[in-house]
């Protein structure tokens, strides 16, 4: 099976978990473009979505389904979003897109995180995958020396990047994250940080990972 293939399992698999007549949050990244052309079979029977991108909210409306800004809603019954990484407790590492901030915004008012990806995405300790974190233009080499000065890893810019709330981006190589409660925290405490991409304080509740004999539900461990 391609791995185009196992994110499109995982994404007919999350349909499972959208809640009739209530306001859903969707994700960014291929693996929930996968799961918004399946919730467009089933469009009927939401009220509609709150978009974690500008590219989601134009995928969702291209499909006819309702998007609402997240000022008008006061719940979402569940989240779903893909990951670049996940470790067994289901923290993860996610804005590969770029999306981080408004998918942490977005996972924020939800009642359940459920995280869609292939088993590529599975690790023992996140790090590997660069940590993007969301910084204001003008924090951008103060981050980065702060970055350097405090944690063993290597800010690089993301080249020709602006986030959708204009916005850079700052992906981090080399880290290995054996506490990832402890470096989010310590990362939103650098002024000029907006959002960094670890997924911890609030990690998934269900992982629902595309393997080569099928779907596995895991939950943290
Ligand atoms: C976007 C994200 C995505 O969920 C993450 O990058 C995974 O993307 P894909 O499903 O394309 O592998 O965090 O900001």
């Amino acid at each position: 099976m391609t791995q185009d293939e196992l994110k499109q399992k995982v994404a007919q698999a999350a349909i499972e978990y959208v809640v009739p007549d209530t306001i859903i949050g969707v994700g960014t990244g291929s693996t929930a473009n996968f799961f918004i052309d399946e919730l467009a079979k089933i469009k009927g029977t939401i009220e509609g979505a709150v978009a974690s991108s500008e590219a989601t909210a134009e995928r969702l409306r291209e499909h006819g389904i309702l998007v609402f800004d997240l000022n008008t809603v006061a719940e979402i019954s569940v989240y779903i979003d893909g990951a670049d990484e996940a470790d067994a407790s289901l923290n993860l590492i996610k804005g590969g897109g770029g999306a981080l901030t408004r998918e942490k915004i977005v996972l924020a008012v939800a009642d359940k995180f459920v995280c869609i990806a292939d088993d590529s995405k599975k690790v023992d300790v996140l790090g590997k995958f660069p940590l993007p974190i969301e910084v204001i233009p003008m924090a951008r080499s103060y981050v980065a020396r702060e970055i350097v000065k405090r944690f063993a890893g290597e800010p690089v810019l993301r080249d020709g990047f602006v986030t959708d709330n204009g916005n850079l981006i700052l992906d981090i190589h080399g880290l290995e994250i054996t506490d990832p409660v402890a470096i989010e925290n310590e990362l939103n405490s650098i002024v000029g940080v907006v959002t960094n991409g670890l997924f911890a304080a609030r990690p998934a509740d269900i992982f629902l990972c595309g393997t080569k004999n099928g779907v596995e539900t895991l939950t943290a461990k």
